[in-house]
Formats: structure tokens, sequence, C-alpha cells
């Protein structure tokens, strides 16, 4: 089970930088209020508790006939239709492509060289694609679907409309219309789950293609969800974790939270809680920037910044416990000195080691930091790692006072992107954009 050791945020244990049991206990009638509108439902969007409890039959006959067809198996998606996926495969199939069959690939963009290169590099005949977009509506995933539905009907004819899963929310878009149209397979996203919340429903086909458990990833999901149930803040993981990280913002000035895990495979995961993080709290004011950053390697490249720079920051770190996998230096030039230290160890322990050390540093320097550790690197931890964040992003959310849920500045840049394309219904390039090009020709040198 995923454990919060939340001590160095603690002046009793990292002395004057850390919280006081006072300021904690402070806040305990937001904490109240914020809790209540978790327990009591106020807000539809709060129905990511409930993906733990899904089926998975449908899925799993989906992937199985791609995992039968195809060599190549491509997501098309942008935020959170994308970032969610990423971070399951990355975080359980490390460099899949190498070793699985189907290949995966996830693009998120409309870069014309990766998306120009991905055409030379499948083969359409043996491709099955996931486009993957909860409005059914953003332009730059229909661009890449369009791109890949020229690509794949040129190669197999009317059959292009087996080739395709249409991912998407059950009522509107054009991409609804679409499935209709051509009665294209399709799975959905309820209405009620927000883009950035939805990795559990959009990663799962992803999950079973690539030989994960959507049932573990689903299994830790809905048991995090159980732990995290208690309105009493000292016995709620995600709670604690949010008030500290929220009264580090409102009362000590610390306004970025750097992620850290230690572990390749959560780089991604690493993204994921970006934009769950920058999408869900930077509103009226109010929000965490958050930074990401992995273990060891960015010890070589950022801890200088952190140990020495602006009082701004928090460090949580995800720490693994068991890898799943580990390696042990082999006794070779062991006789020598600086080699002697490593020979006959193991990375798992060396990875430990580093950490222990960067935690120890920071603490001692007196520098906020909270770990969340989870046992092992499996399918069930990921789908509690998934679901702690989405609580604890609500919940700080609520502490904040602001709606976790919205995206107002996201929705008006996609729709600003179709004005410009002259889509109808949509405001045209305006007086004060034809300025801003005018102004940036003037003032250049
Ligand atoms: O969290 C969000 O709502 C956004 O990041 C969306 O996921 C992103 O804009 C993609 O939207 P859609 O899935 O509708 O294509």
């Amino acid at each position: 089970m995923l454990e919060v050791y939340f001590g160095n945020m603690l002046e009793e244990v990292i002395g004057e930088k850390g919280l006081s049991l006072s300021q904690i206990e402070g806040i305990r009638e937001k904490v109240l209020s914020a809790h209540k509108q978790i327990e009591e439902r106020k807000w539809k969007e709060l129905a990511f508790l409930d993906l733990g409890s899904q089926k998975t039959t449908e899925i799993k006959k989906i992937a199985r006939n791609i995992r039968e067809t195809s060599e190549h198996f491509v997501i098309l998606g942008i935020g959170g239709s994308a970032i969610g996926p990423r971070a399951i495969l990355e975080s359980l199939s490390p460099l899949h492509n190498y070793r699985g069959k189907p290949k995966i690939h996830i693009f998120d963009n409309i870069d014309p060289r990766t998306i120009a290169t991905m055409l030379e590099v499948i083969d359409p005949a043996k491709t099955t694609v996931n486009v993957v977009t909860k409005s059914g509506n953003t332009a730059e995933t229909i661009a890449t679907f369009m791109l890949l539905w020229d690509k794949i009907e040129k190669a197999v004819g009317s059959d292009v409309v087996n080739r395709f899963i249409l991912t998407t929310n059950p009522e509107k878009g054009i991409i609804r219309s679409l499935i209709k149209e051509y009665n294209i397979k399709n799975l959905e996203i309820p209405t009620t789950i927000v883009g950035r919340y939805s990795v559990l429903t959009t990663g799962l086909l992803l999950a079973e293609v690539a030989g994960i458990s959507s049932d573990e990833l689903l299994r830790g999901a809905y048991e995090i969800t159980e732990k995290c149930k208690s309105g009493e803040l000292w016995e709620n993981p995600a709670y604690i974790f949010s008030s500290l990280l929220y009264l580090m913002s409102t009362e000590e000035g610390r306004n970025i939270n750097v992620i850290m895990p230690y572990a390749d495979g959560l780089k991604a995961f690493s993204d994921w809680f970006c934009q769950l993080w920058a999408e869900s709290l930077g509103k009226l004011g109010f929000g965490i920037t958050p930074y990401p950053s992995v273990g060891t390697t960015d010890q070589h490249s950022q801890l200088q910044l952190w140990m020495e720079g602006p009082e701004d920051k928090v460090v949580i770190f995800i720490k693994i416990k068991d890898y799943g996998r580990d390696i042990m230096i082999p006794m070779v030039l062991s006789d020598k000195e600086g080699f002697n230290c490593l020979a006959g160890r193991s990375l798992n322990e060396l990875m430990s080691t580093a950490l222990q050390s960067t935690e120890h540093s920071l603490s001692n320097a007196s520098k906020p930091n909270v770990t969340i550790a989870i046992p092992i690197l499996d399918a069930y931890h990921v789908g509690q790692l998934f679901q702690f964040f989405e609580i604890a992003t609500a919940f700080l959310g609520f502490l904040f006072g602001v709606n976790p849920f919205n995206q107002p500045w996201v929705e008006t840049g996609k729709n600003n992107l179709y004005g410009a394309l002259g889509k109808p219904g949509f405001q045209t390039r305006n007086e004060q954009i034809e300025k801003m090009l005018k102004d940036s020709v003037c003032w250049k040198i």
C-alpha cells in the first residue's frame, strides 16, 4: 500500500522552515469543508473516485484483437488524453518497443517532423489507431487522425473503418458523429470524467495491449480510494499531503512543487502530475507550479538550486522500495579504490542510498520535502499513485477555493485555434491579435 512520509515538512523534524502543529490544526475547518465536498459528492466530476470498480471485459476483447492483428498500435490524443496512457506504458513496460508486439506509439503533438517520420515508419496495413479525445473536437488530435485515416485508407481501402478505435464522450463532438456514420468501434469516456482525471479510462486499452493488467491498475485505485475516505486529517494520506502543501504555499510562500520519482519509468508520470497540478489548481491567483524531475539524474542538475536557490520549493519524492528487477554490480576491478565500494552492491541499493542522502541534505538544511513510497513498481501500485494524486488534487483545489475540474484557458486556446482556422461559430482573428503580430515585426533585431 502507498504510504506518505511527511515528517520532513514539520518544524519538529527539520526546524525553522517546517510547519508547526498549530499551523496545521489551524486549517481544520477548511479541511472539514473540503472533505464534505468530497464525501457528499458536491461535484459530478468526483465520479473519478468510482473508476476503480469498472468492468474490463470489453477492453480486454478489443486489446486481444489488436495484439493478434497489428504490428503497430498508435494512440493519438493530447493533454489528459495522452499523458496518462504514456505514464502507464513507461512505468510498467519499459523500452516496450524493443521487447513487445505490437509496437506502441503515442503522439500528442502536431510537430510535422515527428508526424511525417511516424507516417514513414509504420506499416499502415498492420496498424491499429486509438484516437482519444474527451470532447471529440480537439483540432490537433483531429488533424493527426485525418492524416492516419488517409494513409491507412490508401493501404486497405474501405477496411479503414476497422483499423480505428475512437475513445470519446458518449454524446457529442465530431468524433461521435463519425462513429455513428461509419459504425466505428468505440470506447466511452463518461461525461463526468475530466480529461486530466481520465487515465483510468483512456489508459486501460493501452495497458491491455501492452500486456499490463488493467484489473490490477483498477484494484490499486479502488483500494487507495478506500484508504483516503476518512475525514480525519491525520488518518487520510491524501488530505495530510495536500494540507501540508497548501500551508507551504499560502503561509510560507513555497509555490513550486518539484516532483522527483527515483525511477526512469516514472518520468512520464511526473509529466502527468504536472498537468494535473497546473491545470487543476492554477486559478484565481492561486496555484502551485509543478516541476518535473527524476532521481538520481537530477541530483546532478537541479539539486544545487534547491539547496541554495530561493526558498520557494517543496520537493515531493516518489520512492520505490523494490523495482521488481535488480542487478548486482559485478566484482570486477574490485581491488581498486573507488571501484571497491560499488562492487557487489545492487542498483536497487544504490538508488535507495542516493534518495536517502538527497532527503537528508534537504532536511538537514531545513528544506521541506515529503516522500510518497510504494513497495513495488507494479500495476496495482501505479493505479494507487494515479488515484492518490487525483484525490489530493481535488482536495487541494477545495482548500484553495478553486474549481479543480475546469480549464477555461485551455478551452479558450482551443477555440482561438479554430477561430484562426475560420471554423464557423468561432471568433476569427481579432484586432488585438493583428496588433500583436504588427508589434512583433516592429520590435525585433
Ligand atoms: O484536462 C483537460 O481537460 C485537457 O488537458 C484535455 O485533456 C486536452 O485539452 C485534450 O482534450 P480532449 O480530450 O477533449 O481532446
